[in-house]
C-alpha cells in the first residue's frame, strides 16, 4: 500500500515585530496511521485567524504559544478518511484542531460534527463558528446594546466586525462602522447596512468619526486599539460600553506606542463617565452559551438579516502569505484556507 503523506506547516521562527512567511516551514511526512478508537482526519478548510500572532511568540498569553517545529495550531473543518472509531464513519464532516496540516489523528475528543446538508462547512469556522460566537456575546452580553443608541465597530468588514455591526441593527442601534478603505467602507454601507462607515486611513479620520458620531459613542467594540481607540475615547458617552475584543495594531508591536502617555486620560474618562470596559476570551468565558447562539445566527443567516462574506485562498502552501493579510488588512471577509478538495 502507497504511504498517505502529509504537508505540514510548521513554525521556523519566532517574529520580531510584524510576522513573515519564512517564519512558517513547509514539510511533507508520512502520515500517522490512526489505532482502535481512532480516526483519521483530512483538512478541508483551515481557519486562519489574528490570535495565531499570538501563538507564535513566547511572551506569556492566555494559552501556550507554539514550539520552534511544531505544527502551527489552528481549527479546521475535516472529513474522516478512515475510522477506527465507534461513533464516526468514513466521509463525516467535523469540526477539528487539527492545525496547518492535511492529516490530523484524533481520538474523538472535541469534534463537532457538521452536518453539511444544514450548513456549508467552512461556516463553522467563521459565522456558525468562532468568529459568529465572539460577535454575538461581546456585543450582547458586555456591549448591552438598546435601540437608538450608537454602536461604533472597528475592523468592521472582517469576520468578527461585520457580525457584530449587523446585530446591532437587528437591535435597533445606529451603527457606524471604522475600516480600511473605500471599496470596505462602501461595502459596510451598501451589504451590511451601516449607517455609517469611517476610513481609518484618511488623514482626517478623528475628525470624519467626530462627526459621524454626534451624539457621541454608546457601545465601542473594540477590535483594533492603537490611534483608533485615540480616536473613539474622547467621543465616549457617560455609561459607555467597550468589549475588548482584540487590539491587532499591537499584534506585531515590538514597543510601546508613541507618546504622550494617554493611560491617566482613559482611566479618567473610565471614572467620569462611568464606562464600562471589559476584555473576554470567547470559549473561556462563554463556552455554556454556544447552542443558544448557535441557534439564533442559523435563524438569522437563513432569513437572510445576517451576510456572511468569505475571503477564501487555495492551497496549504499558501496559508503562511495569506495569514499576512490579516495584518494588512487586504484580507476582506472571514479568512479560510481551502486545503484540499471535499472526499
Ligand atoms: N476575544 C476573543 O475571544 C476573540 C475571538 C476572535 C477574534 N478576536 C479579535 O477580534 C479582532 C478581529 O478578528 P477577525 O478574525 O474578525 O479579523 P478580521 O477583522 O477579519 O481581519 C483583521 C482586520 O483587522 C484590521 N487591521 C489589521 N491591522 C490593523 C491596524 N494596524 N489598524 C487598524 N485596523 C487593522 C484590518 O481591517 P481594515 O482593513 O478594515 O483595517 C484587517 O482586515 C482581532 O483583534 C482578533 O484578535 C478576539
Amino acid at each position: 500500500m502507497n504511504t498517505l503523506m502529509n504537508r505540514r506547516l510548521v513554525l521556523a521562527s519566532r517574529p520580531e515585530g510584524m510576522s513573515i512567511a519564512s517564519d512558517f516551514r513547509l514539510e511533507t511526512v508520512a502520515t500517522p496511521m490512526p489505532t482502535d478508537g481512532e480516526v483519521l482526519l483530512r483538512s478541508v478548510y483551515l481557519s486562519l485567524d489574528p490570535y495565531m500572532r499570538g501563538r507564535m511568540s513566547d511572551k506569556a498569553s492566555y494559552a501556550d504559544p507554539v514550539a520552534i517545529n511544531d505544527v502551527m495550531v489552528g481549527a479546521t473543518v475535516c472529513q474522516v478518511v478512515e475510522s477506527k472509531h465507534a461513533d464516526f464513519v468514513k466521509g463525516e464532516w467535523v469540526l477539528a484542531y487539527t492545525g496547518w496540516q492535511d492529516y490530523g489523528i484524533s481520538n474523538g475528543e472535541g469534534l463537532i460534527k457538521i452536518d453539511a446538508n444544514v450548513m456549508q462547512p467552512s461556516y463553522a469556522l467563521g459565522i456558525l463558528g468562532m468568529t459568529g460566537f465572539t460577535a454575538y456575546m461581546g456585543l450582547l452580553d458586555i456591549g448591552q446594546p438598546k435601540a437608538g443608541e450608537t454602536l461604533v465597530v472597528a475592523a468592521a468588514t472582517g469576520a468578527v466586525g461585520a457580525t457584530v455591526g449587523q446585530i446591532g441593527k437587528i437591535k435597533g442601534c445606529r451603527v457606524v462602522g471604522i475600516a480600511g478603505g473605500a471599496e470596505k467602507c462602501a461595502y459596510a454601507k451598501q451589504t451590511l447596512g451601516f449607517d455609517e462607515c469611517i476610513d481609518h486611513l484618511a488623514d482626517d479620520f478623528a475628525e470624519q468619526l467626530a462627526q459621524a458620531c454626534d451624539n457621541g459613542i454608546d457601545v465601542y467594540f473594540e477590535n483594533v486599539g492603537g490611534k483608533v481607540f485615540d480616536a473613539v475615547l474622547p467621543l465616549l458617552n457617560t455609561g459607555a460600553r467597550i468589549p475588548v475584543c482584540g487590539l491587532i495594531s499591537q499584534y506585531n508591536a515590538t514597543a510601546l506606542p508613541d507618546g504622550p502617555d494617554r493611560m491617566s486620560m482613559l482611566v479618567a474618562t473610565l471614572l467620569i463617565k462611568r464606562i464600562k470596559m471589559q476584555g473576554f476570551i470567547i470559549f473561556d468565558d462563554y463556552a455554556p452559551r454556544y447552542n443558544e447562539f448557535a441557534q439564533q445566527m442559523a435563524t438569522w443567516l437563513a432569513s437572510g438579516e445576517i451576510k456572511y462574506r468569505e475571503d477564501k485562498v487555495t492551497g496549504l502552501e499558501n496559508a503562511p502569505e495569506a495569514f499576512l493579510t490579516l495584518f494588512n488588512g487586504k484580507n476582506f471577509g472571514k479568512l479560510v484556507v481551502q486545503v484540499n478538495q471535499p472526499l
